[in-house]
């Protein structure tokens, strides 16, 4: 039977749990905002047309700040466009996904669903093809009382009081060729910084995200940090990171060991962020917002939802479906992994979004017209953001191994661990990568004696499924937790038993000695 010691100690931590890690993403983008968020007239919606069955779903995920507008559409947008009168509001082109936007959900709708919703806005601006005078007048316009015509006018068109909207991300994706109005490193270092600096001299509490590269595999990745870096480095808070993992031809041993591929990338960005520190003897820190992150199948699949089968069609349609990806147990426990990776990181990852939150890509599914429902992936999701609390424990894992093609030999067993002072609870957060066999882990308290288990809840293969079970309209709770039967605990530690192919949580009573 495979096995995994994991040793905790009370004395030895990451740092605090950074709520921001817990963050989603809605873009204008299929039907992300249109039917998924949105919905005038759906049975649920409120009188401002929010879908209540997708916000309750939301709320239940827990999570705590949304990204907005975009992604790649956001450099082709006008936030003007989105505000005031809808019905006023025009009808455009939006060539990042071949879609007609109507508008009809802009700036004002989204600060009211945040309110709702009860989460944090994270806004980003248009550096594709605007820069810093629109940057300036979109923060005038959200952030300041009145008395200007900017904030007047947020003011006339319905909200007297600021938004206040602190965090905001400098463009999109700048590095990648296919982005509207891509740029060089230098080019857009150079825009983000003066954007960045008027920015600041409208709100001075603001906080900024610089893009960085659109994934590690990006030809400039490490040098586009460096040179963003160099040009910002005074002006923003933080350095974006985004990254989308998938199966490729059936290899499930490297896909289920993709969370390593993200460990080195964030330590990757970590060190070149300290490289430009040292160089320029700066005394601040800048810290890693992971603002895109999950699995998507982008490669091989030539369905109706795909961008490129979009575009190829010709037409210009309202919301259309895109990457409606469908979620497995093998995705689930992989967006396990990618949690524990943040957590293990939460000294320098602040803010983290998965992207994005209903039907793009999402953890959460709606049908126009029908009902809500959660993927595969919510759960590990909605787990670990309400039960990691407190301190981030460092890990000692001596877990057995496996070799995977892509990452070589990699841990079976993936473990993120928190300390709930307040409450006095440890809770683990544990992957079974093994395929075939369940695995035996032994965790050692240093510091502590174990109590009660007071919460131990597994998602895995279910009975009569096999690892692509999924979640669909017709189905909608084939892959869900089910208790974990046979976690015990001794005043040393805490035994239990991970079944194949597995993502689990177990939280402990615990007494500090
Ligand atoms: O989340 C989908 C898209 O992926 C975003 O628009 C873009 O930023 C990224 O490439």
């Amino acid at each position: 039977m495979p096995h995994a010691r994991i040793a905790l100690d009370r004395d030895f931590t990451v740092g605090e749990v950074p709520h921001r890690i817990f963050g989603s993403f809605v873009e204008h983008m299929g039907r992300c905002v249109y039917t998924g968020i949105y919905e005038p007239g759906h049975p649920t919606a409120d009188e401002r047309g929010f879908r209540r069955d997708v916000l309750e779903l939301a709320q239940e995920m827990g999570i705590t700040v949304v990204r907005y507008p975009g992604g790649n559409f956001v450099s082709g947008y006008r936030w003007e466009d989105g505000v005031g009168p809808v019905e006023q509001r025009p009808r455009r082109l939006d060539g990042a996904w071949h879609t007609v936007e109507t508008n009809a959900f802009g700036l004002h709708e989204f600060m009211d669903w945040t309110r709702v919703a009860g989460v944090e806005p994270m806004e980003a601006i248009n550096l594709g093809t605007r820069g810093v005078e629109d940057a300036r007048r979109l923060v005038e316009y959200a952030n300041h009382p009145g008395g200007t015509e900017l904030s007047d006018l947020r003011r006339a068109n319905g909200h007297a009081d600021p938004f206040g909207i602190r965090l905001w991300c400098l463009g999109n994706e700048m590095d990648g060729p296919w982005q509207i109005g891509h740029k060089t490193a230098d080019e857009y270092g150079r825009l983000a910084q003066e954007a960045a600096k008027a920015m600041r001299l409208v709100d001075p509490d603001i906080e900024l995200v610089a893009c960085g590269s659109s994934n590690s595999a990006m030809p400039t990745f490490g040098a586009w940090e460096q040179t963003v870096l160099t040009h910002t480095y005074d002006v923003v808070d933080y350095i974006s990171l985004h990254a989308y993992y998938q199966e490729h031809d059936g290899d499930a041993g490297s896909f289920l060991a993709t969370a390593v591929d993200m460990d080195h990338f964030i330590d990757s960005v970590v060190s070149t962020a300290d490289a430009v520190r040292a160089k320029g003897r700066h005394t601040k820190r800048i810290d890693l917002s992971f603002d895109e992150w999950n699995v998507w199948y982008q490669r091989g699949r030539d369905t109706d939802d795909q961008p490129h089968v979009i575009e190829a069609r010709g037409e210009w349609r309202e919301h259309p479906r895109i990457i409606e990806d469908e979620y497995n147990v093998t995705d689930a426990v992989v967006v396990g992994t990618f949690l524990n990776s943040l957590l293990r990181h939460g000294d320098r990852v602040k803010i983290a979004n998965q992207a994005q939150l209903v039907n793009v890509i999402g953890p959460i599914r709606s049908e126009e017209g029908g009902p809500a429902w959660r993927q595969s992936i919510f759960w590990p999701f909605a787990r670990t953001a309400e039960l990691a609390r407190g301190t981030i424990l460092r890990t000692a894992v001596t877990s057995d191994r496996y070799e995977s093609a892509a990452f070589g030999d990699v841990d079976l067993v993936d473990v993120a661990a928190t300390y709930d002072e307040e409450r006095g609870r440890v809770a683990l957060f544990l992957a079974n990568r093994g395929l075939d066999d369940a695995a035996d882990v032994e965790v050692a308290l240093r510091g502590w004696t174990a109590g009660r288990v007071t919460r131990a809840e597994v998602l895995t293969v279910p009975d009569g499924g096999d690892r692509r079970s999924a979640n669909r309209e017709d189905a909608q709770d084939v892959v869900g937790l089910t208790g974990l039967d046979g976690v015990t605990t001794t005043e040393a530690g805490v035994t239990l038993r991970l079944p194949a192919l597995s993502w689990a949580v177990v939280e402990v009573e615990v007494t500090p000695v």
